[in-house]
């Protein structure tokens, strides 16, 4: 209940809207098969909603286990407004080869069961298609002191992930390349951009 309070309380502040982590790692999913794109984690859906205008037409679907908050969003989106599902990472109510990019922007740390969600997105991807991942790198001095703040407000559930997990998950899950992107000249930066891709169909 309390956790529930204060992710409500933290997803209204305009500190978490990631709209610029969204513009990042758009520029490094190239090239993306036809087809539409799954965001993990809507919280207000501002992310939703910069999809929808960066990759329109590409009808764009958001996924949160909390439907609380996305009003204001809305009036943000582009000309195909995404789609809103109560829905979790871990058990995504999709057919196979659905989309062709999954993001979840500042949303991997707190899902629970992350191999189960690498191999839920591996599965929903269309071949050649980008699982892209931006959270807290877990090599970071910060990322001890966030995942304990997270713990007390949020979720106990939160974990900043190395590259070297996020890898190692996405192999265990059979995407066949994995890459790496941080900010320029933050090479130590407190943000990872993951890229994951699922094996295209040999041509
Ligand atoms: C910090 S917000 C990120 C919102 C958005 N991606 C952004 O960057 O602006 C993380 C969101 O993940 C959602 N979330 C937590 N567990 C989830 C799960 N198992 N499946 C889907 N979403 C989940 C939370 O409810 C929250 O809205």
């Amino acid at each position: 209940m309390a956790a529930k309070f204060w992710r409500r309380l933290f997803a209204r502040l305009p500190i978490a809207r990631s709209t610029r982590a969204y513009a990042f790692g758009l520029q490094h999913v190239a090239p993306l098969p036809p087809g539409p794109v799954l965001d993990i984690g809507a919280g207000q859906g501002f992310g939703a909603a910069h999809l929808s205008r960066a990759l329109a037409p590409r009808p764009v679907v958001s996924i949160d286990i909390e439907l609380g908050c996305l009003k204001p969003a809305h009036q943000e989106a582009g000309p195909v407004p995404p789609r809103f599902v109560l829905a979790s990472a871990t058990d995504l109510p999709f057919a196979a080869e659905s989309f062709a990019l999954a993001a979840a922007v500042m949303t991997f740390h707190c899902l629970p069961q992350p191999q189960r969600v690498f191999r839920e997105v591996y599965r929903a991807l269309r071949p050649g298609g980008v699982f892209l991942v931006a959270d807290v790198d877990g090599h970071h001095w910060m990322a001890r002191p966030f995942e304990v703040v997270e713990h007390w407000f949020i979720s106990p559930l939160t974990r900043a992930y190395t590259p070297e997990d996020l890898t190692a998950l996405a192999r265990a899950a059979g995407f066949a390349e994995t890459q790496v992107y941080r900010r320029p000249n933050k090479a130590r930066g407190f943000m990872q951009w993951f890229v994951a891709r699922k094996a295209a169909p040999a041509s």
